[in-house]
């Protein structure tokens, strides 16, 4: 059921994380990852033209922000949990599409490192999973998504439980292939009382408003 609550007084609150996160080495360098940030871009703007109040946590991308979209923009993990922490409070619903990395440089340097002088190996300390911090906050709907190399369902219902989500979509990067950037990636949702739905053959636009219609249905 396409879901528009633009007619209800009450206009429920999204919070969108999307893009990548960057963990800085020096001033010049980073470590991240090939997220594009569509997907969470997309969620953001099919979510401002059902007429949802939206915020979108946006780590570094070229992506336009959609019109009346409110966006905070962050660049390492870090930042990001503390965006998604203080907008977390006012939010009915948070949809955790970003690709944060799971580490951050123990040391960046302030100097950019000179050749010769750099250290054969970078010192890595594991962030924060902020999802799952979100998670032991109840009280509005949950959002994360997973992505998977191998044991697609497995491993996403393990992510499900653990961060004590709502639902949970996942996708699979194919052999060779990168789902960052792909147009029509293959997804399984999965919600909490285990009901699953796969999408195939959807752009990412269209798997945006098929998302919204299961999420803004949901009664926690
Ligand atoms: N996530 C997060 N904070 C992190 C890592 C991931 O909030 N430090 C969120 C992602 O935005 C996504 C979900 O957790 O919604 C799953 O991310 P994913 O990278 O697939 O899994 P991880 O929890 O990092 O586990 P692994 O890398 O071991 O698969």
């Amino acid at each position: 059921m396409r879901v528009d609550i633009r007619a209800d007084r009450k206009r429920p609150t999204i919070l969108v994380t999307a893009g990548p996160t960057r963990e800085k080495i020096d001033p010049v360098r980073f470590i991240s990852n090939y997220s594009t940030g569509t997907f969470g871009y997309e969620i953001a703007r099919e979510a401002k033209r059902r007429g949802c109040r939206v915020t979108l946590i946006s780590g570094p991308t070229w992506l336009e922000v959609p019109r009346g979209v409110k966006v905070v923009r962050v660049e390492s993990a870090v930042e990001m949990r503390r965006a998604a922490l203080k907008s977390v409070k006012t939010s009915d619903y948070v949809i955790m599409a970003a690709a944060v990395s799971d580490w951050r440089v123990a040391y960046p340097q302030k100097k950019k490192i000179k050749r010769g002088t750099a250290r054969k190996r970078l010192e890595l300390v594991e962030n924060p999973d902020i999802l799952k911090d979100l998670g032991s906050k109840r009280g509005r709907v949950l959002v994360g998504f997973a992505l998977e190399t191998e044991d697609v369902e497995k491993n996403a219902v393990k992510k499900l439980k653990e961060k004590n989500l709502d639902f949970i979509i996942a996708n699979k990067l194919s052999p060779g292939g990168s789902v960052f950037g792909e147009n029509k990636p293959s997804l399984l949702i999965i919600d909490r009382s285990g009901h699953k739905t796969v999408l195939r053959d959807k752009t990412k636009r269209e798997s945006a408003k098929i998302i919204l219609d299961k999420i803004l249905n949901f009664n926690i």
